[in-house]
Formats: structure tokens, sequence, C-alpha cells
């Protein structure tokens, strides 16, 4: 069974079929990818699976447990984080305090021990800031540690905005077009670090692409979505090939290639 089981999954807004019964399953430790033509409903599966949107029908089971009908922020703390497809962080906040905020809503002191300084408090203190100096060093972030978020290239700015998705220690990551924006040696550097972050934080990492690069060379199960539906699901080889994804691609003028 995988660590994410979507079954039947479907949303509408309005008339609108956003997702239509769509069923897939994440494996424990995976990198795969969600990919389609722009409108697909990438997002909104994100969306579904995060709880900021209520399902209109269908199942999403996390580590064995129904989460469709449960709030946000109860499935963040399950393990479940994201990024978005524009970028989201303070803007005004330096990169360290970026990742420091992240850190404390992992926080395991009591309001008691805050104000009252308790040792305990103390000790979560230190070990916050120890966390972030480790998640700034992994995600090569370390010398911009006092710049201003919004003062930091674009690519930064997305590997601030993953880091922050770290902080909570998540069990399955989520990340929406990461290499949106990103050059070609950008994209390189993300595609290592996606698979870096696997390993390192033994997560499970399930990513939306429109850049078949990154998908083909770092993804071992691809879902695809096409109009809200559901077109296949295999390996790159399998996807890259596949006469329908090519079809569902050719009406936007993306090519599928590694
Ligand atoms: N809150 C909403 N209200 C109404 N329609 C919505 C809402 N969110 C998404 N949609 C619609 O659902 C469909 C799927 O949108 P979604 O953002 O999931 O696509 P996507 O695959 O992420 O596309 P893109 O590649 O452009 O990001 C679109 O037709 C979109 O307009
Ligand atoms: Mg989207």
């Amino acid at each position: 069974m995988g660590i994410l089981e979507v079954r039947n999954l479907t949303k509408t807004f309005g008339g609108l079929v956003a997702v239509g019964d769509v069923s897939f399953a994440v494996k424990r430790g995976s990198i795969s990818g969600l990919i389609g033509p722009n409108g697909a409903g990438k997002t909104t599966v994100f969306n579904l699976i995060t709880g900021v949107y209520k399902v209109t029908s269908g199942e999403i089971v996390f580590d064995g447990r129904p989460i469709h009908n449960l709030e946000p922020h109860v499935i963040a703390n399950m393990g479940i984080t994201r990024t978005f497809q524009n970028i989201r962080l303070f803007k005004r906040l330096s990169v360290y305090n970026n990742i420091l905020t992240a850190c404390h809503r992992n926080a395991r002191y009591s309001i008691a021990d805050a104000v009252l300084r308790l040792r305990g408090f103390k000790a979560e203190e230190r070990r916050m800031r120890e966390d972030a100096d480790a998640l700034m060093e992994v995600m090569g972030l370390t010398r911009w540690r006092n710049s201003v978020a919004h003062s930091l290239p674009y690519g930064v700015q997305r590997r601030l905005e993953i880091a922050r998705a770290l902080a909570v220690k998540p069990k399955l990551l989520l990340l929406d077009e990461p290499a949106a924006g990103m050059n070609p040696d950008e994209t390189q550097q993300l595609m290592s670090l996606i698979c870096r972050i696997r390993e390192e934080f033994n997560c499970t990492v399930l990513v939306i692409e429109h850049r078949m690069d990154l998908i083909m060379g770092i993804c071992e199960n691809i879902i695809v979505l096409n109009f809200g539906r559901k077109l296949t699901e295999g390996s790159p080889g399998e996807i890259q090939t596949d006469p329908r994804v090519i079809e569902a691609y050719l009406g936007e003028g993306a090519k599928i290639g590694a």
C-alpha cells in the first residue's frame, strides 16, 4: 500500500469538473510526478490532499488514515507539507528567520515553558536554531543567511520555500512547479537537491512540473492528468512514448523529452 492513496477523487466548481474520478497511489520513499497540460487539475489535487479544498467525492488516505475530511493544519501536522506555484515567503524577513519561523511550527514546548523560559523552552529553542542552520546548509542557503527574502534570485527563493516546507519534517513533500522560472543550470541543481532531500529527510516526494527534463530525470512513477481525468500512469520511458500523452501535450505545443 502506498503512503498516499487517492481513490475516485472528484472536485467540481459549479459545473466545472476540475478533478474527475482520479485514482492513484504514491509509493513510500518514491519521487513521483504529476503532470498534464495547463488547467488539467494538478494544483487542485494538491489543494485536495492538503485540505485547502473539500473533496466533492472520493477518498484520500495518508499513512493508512483517511484525511479528506480533516482541516489543513491537522493534515500538515500528520506530515504533509507543500510549496506553492506562486512562491510564498515572508518577503521582508531574512533567509534565516524565514526558516526559523517555519521551525517554530514544530515546537514542542508549552506556553508556560515559553513564558517562564524554562529549561525545556531553552533546549527547544536551541534545537530549532540548530535545525535552521542544518537546513540552510543542505539547501545551499548559508551564504544568503542574512539576506532579505525578496532580494534573492528567483531560484534561491524557490530553495528557501522548499527549506521552509522541510522545517516541519514532513513524511510527504508536495512541490508545485518548483522549477518554474529557473534556468537549465538551476533546474539541474534542483534535481539533485530533490534526490538529496528524499535521502536526507527520509521523505516521499510528489512533484508537479511542466519541465519534462526534471520529471523524466528524477521520477520513478508519473501520473498524467488531462481535463481533470487521469490519462495514464507509468515510468518515464512509458510516459514519453505514450501516444495519448504526446497528443495531450501537442495541443499546447510542448515537447515530451528528457
Ligand atoms: N477555486 C476555484 N474556483 C473555480 N475554478 C477553479 C478553482 N481552482 C481551480 N479551478 C479550475 O479548475 C481547473 C484545474 O485548475 P488547476 O489549477 O488545478 O490546474 P493545473 O493543472 O494546476 O494548471 P496549471 O498547469 O496551469 O497550473 C481549471 O479549469 C481552473 O480554472
Ligand atoms: Mg497548477
